[in-house]
């Protein structure tokens, strides 16, 4: 369709039109638009890259693109921006942040830290730039059991900002890091009676769940990972019906790699039927098309807060690299 008037008045365009508008100006632009797993579907469908933190992380460091469209949370692309402070970040909604991230402000922690000097800081990467600066190592849902296990058994460490991923890692390495008291609002509230109740009535089905779910959630679980390791569990097992206690937008994945399986959602409470990130949900795609056609807005960080939060993402980066991890 030809499309004429204001450009940036997108309302009378259809999910397909403005679809076939995003990919013409990612290829006119050299663009590449990376999307976490709990983007809407269509957003997901029309990525280059689709992944969880890790893998855009690394997406991020190593595109020779001009431009990055990061449709995810503020972390994520400021993440990109700090390992390829060369290249333009944009994310479509500058609001969209992250309720984790946002229960660590940088000077609370800052006082927090100054309790225990003799702690080492391993800090989960859905946090700001400021917090990673005060941060010996970062890690993500699909590494943080290793990272925490390449530091000798006696080392103190103050986990953060995460309290039920740094608890389920307490639990499994048999470490007693001091754990910041921050949650994610979509994981924290997932109803285990809910999780219970569903078991009883699909006693065929298998519950996967995210680490940031709560302790009793997560005993229940057949299985634990990232977002990347839960749909790989899902493509490679052979049960036929998940109970999938996470975000909704990684069922699209899940039944694109899986069409023959059932996945049920985890409700929040007994009047929820769903549980969407409402930060991962505020990029649409007529905010992806505008951003890109605008080339904003961009994220943008100072140079020493780039230079200081890099060296504990790429410390991750080598312990991943020596353990294997990634390649
Ligand atoms: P993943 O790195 O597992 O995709 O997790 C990101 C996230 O924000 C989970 O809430
Ligand atoms: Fe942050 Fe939770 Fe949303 Fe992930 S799901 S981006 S941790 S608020």
């Amino acid at each position: 369709m030809v499309y004429s008037g204001n450009q940036n008045n997108v309302s009378g365009l259809s999910n397909a039109e403005l679809a076939e508008r995003i990919i013409r100006l990612k290829k006119e632009k050299n663009a590449v638009l990376l999307a976490h797993y709990y983007q809407l579907s269509e957003i997901q469908d029309i990525a280059d890259f689709t992944g969880d933190s890790l893998g855009l992380a690394r997406q991020a460091a190593k595109t020779n693109a001009n431009l990055i469209v990061f449709a995810g949370v503020h972390f994520m692309a400021e993440t990109a921006k700090i390992l390829n402070p060369g290249t333009k970040v944009i994310l479509p909604d500058l609001e969209a942040g992250c309720s984790l991230a946002d229960s660590c402000p940088p000077e609370k922690f800052a006082a927090f830290k100054e309790q225990y000097p003799e702690h080492k800081v391993i800090t989960y990467i859905n946090s700001s730039a400021l917090i990673k600066t005060m941060s010996d190592v970062i890690c993500t849902s699909g590494n943080a059991v290793q990272i925490v296990e390449s530091f000798p058994k006696n080392e103190k460490i103050i986990f953060a900002p995460d309290k039920n991923l740094g608890g389920y890692v307490n639990r499994i390495t048999g470490r007693n890091m001091v754990l910041w008291d921050g949650t994610c609002e979509v994981h924290d509230i997932l109803s285990t009676e809910a999780i219970i109740k569903m078991k009883i009535e699909n006693p065929d089905a298998k519950l996967i769940a995210h680490p940031e779910c709560k302790a009793p959630v997560l005993e229940l679980a057949d299985f634990i990972g990232s977002t990347t390791a839960m749909i790989d569990f899902t493509w490679n097992d052979d049960a036929q019906k998940y109970i999938v206690a996470t975000e909704t937008g990684i069922i699209h994945q899940m039944r694109k790699n899986s069409p023959e399986k059932q996945f049920l959602v985890v409700p929040a409470d007994e009047t929820c039927s769903c549980n969407d990130c409402p930060y991962m949900k505020m990029n649409t795609l007529a905010k992806l098309y505008l951003c890109l056609k605008n080339e904003k807005p961009e994220i943008t960080l100072p140079e020493d807060i780039i230079m200081k939060a890099e060296k504990p993402i790429l410390k991750m980066m080598e312990i991943s690299r020596k353990l294997n991890l990634i390649r």
